[in-house]
């Protein structure tokens, strides 16, 4: 089965072919990173003129990539919650309006589903339930119980801002640019990640909150530069050296992985039943983070009392399996060209829905939904 999926719900306008749910025909990205670095952060109005810009010629490329004429094509999927109003409505208009002409039928996809499913693209070693998700994004930081596919209960979220919002909020604080998640793991290279001490929130069950570290980073710069926690935050660039900033970096990177390693611990203690684990979304790319998750060997606490049973390698001849993909047997990573937002992923997600008995939506109706929850989307 060969899905066409559309993802417009940020600053990417992507399509892709995909087979049956795993097997890339073709992959089309384009970023407005650029546009944006400017800016520091994304200007939802001219990111919806840029999709609707680029979002044709993107479809056409991915037909051409793939080899494909509309004939081949068994049914469109697209990016209908949660994401930027105007973003949605460009990929979700188009969807509609080619699902009714080339007469398709439609699938929509919520956005955290599809960067779950970036985990069963291009392998044969997928993740096996119950399994837990944590899903990172700039918009989202959640952890997800998955009994089966298709099925998401949703045990931990974040009380306020997200990992990835978080992360762009702290580059900016250090004049690095936009998006800041790759600027700060590049700067956190040349740093010392234990040069600064910075909190811990303490929030109870597997919940998060990330508005506190971004406070405390910009009161350590403050208090560091001797200056008043009256210096307004977008001027203490100017006052901050190149190793500082590095040193900030990597202080601020070490604290966000290791809390997010210690909740999802926790998660892990409390569903003792889990066989893989699963990262998902644009902060699953960061390399700090999957050498800890690696070092930490995270399901030596899948039995609840710190005991931990080698599961068998699955024998395989997938080159991913062989290098970073599962440290364990048990621990999954989207490659790393499917952990941003691409239209992959979107195809893998619906491929998953019609196999759960999903079935296609109107597109003559289909409705966008900025800011919904995987559990509750239509
Ligand atoms: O999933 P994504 O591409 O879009 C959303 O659904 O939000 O995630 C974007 C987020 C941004 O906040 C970006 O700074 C962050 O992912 N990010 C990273 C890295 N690469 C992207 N954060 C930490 N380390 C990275 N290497
Ligand atoms: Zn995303």
């Amino acid at each position: 089965m060969k899905i066409l999926g559309i993802e417009t719900s940020c600053d990417e306008t992507a399509a892709a072919i995909v087979e049956d749910g795993t097997k890339i025909l073709s992959n089309v990205v384009v970023s407005q990173i650029d546009i944006f670095a400017e800016y520091g952060g994304v200007i939802p109005e001219v990111a919806a003129r840029s999709h609707l810009e680029v979002i044709m010629p993107v479809i056409e490329k991915a037909l051409r990539d793939a080899k494909c004429t509309w004939d081949d094509i068994d049914c469109i999927a697209v990016t209908h919650a949660p994401g930027l109003l105007g973003s949605l409505l460009i990929g979700t208009l188009t969807a509609r309006t080619l699902a009714i002409l080339h007469g398709k039928p439609l699938y929509a996809v919520h956005h955290l589903k599809s960067h779950i499913y970036a985990n069963w693209l291009e392998t044969t070693v997928v993740p096996r339930f119950p399994l837990l998700a944590l899903v990172i994004s700039g918009g989202h930081t959640q952890i997800l119980c998955m009994k089966a596919h298709n099925d998401f209960k949703i045990i931990g979220t974040t009380m306020d801002d997200a990992i990835g919002e978080c992360f762009d909020k702290v580059a900016k604080i250090l004049g690095l640019p936009y998006p800041g998640g790759p600027s700060i793991a590049k700067a956190a290279k040349n740093g010392d990640e234990n040069k600064y001490h910075l909190p811990h929130p303490k929030v109870a069950g597997l919940d998060f909150s990330f508005s506190g570290l971004k406070t405390a980073v910009l009161r350590a710069v403050q208090k560091e530069l001797n200056l008043p926690i009256s210096h307004p935050s977008h001027d203490l660039k100017n006052h901050l050296m190149k190793q500082q900033v590095n040193d900030f970096a990597a202080s601020f990177q070490k604290t966000a992985v290791d809390i997010l390693l210690e909740k999802l611990s926790e998660a892990l203690k409390e569903h003792p039943e889990t066989q893989s684990v699963v990262f998902a979304g644009g902060v699953s790319a960061n390399e700090v983070l999957r050498e800890e998750a690696r070092r930490n060997m995270l399901l030596r606490s899948i039995n609840g009392d710190g005991s931990f049973t080698e599961r068998p390698r699955p024998v395989t001849t997938d080159p991913r399996e062989r290098s970073e993909k599962a440290f364990s047997s048990a621990t999954f990573f989207p490659d790393l060209k499917f952990s941003g937002d691409n239209g992959a992923m979107v195809a893998a997600a619906a491929y998953y829905e019609i196999k759960s008995g999903v079935k296609p939506t109107d597109p003559y109706h289909l409705n966008i939904y900025p800011r919904i929850n995987i559990d509750v989307a239509p």
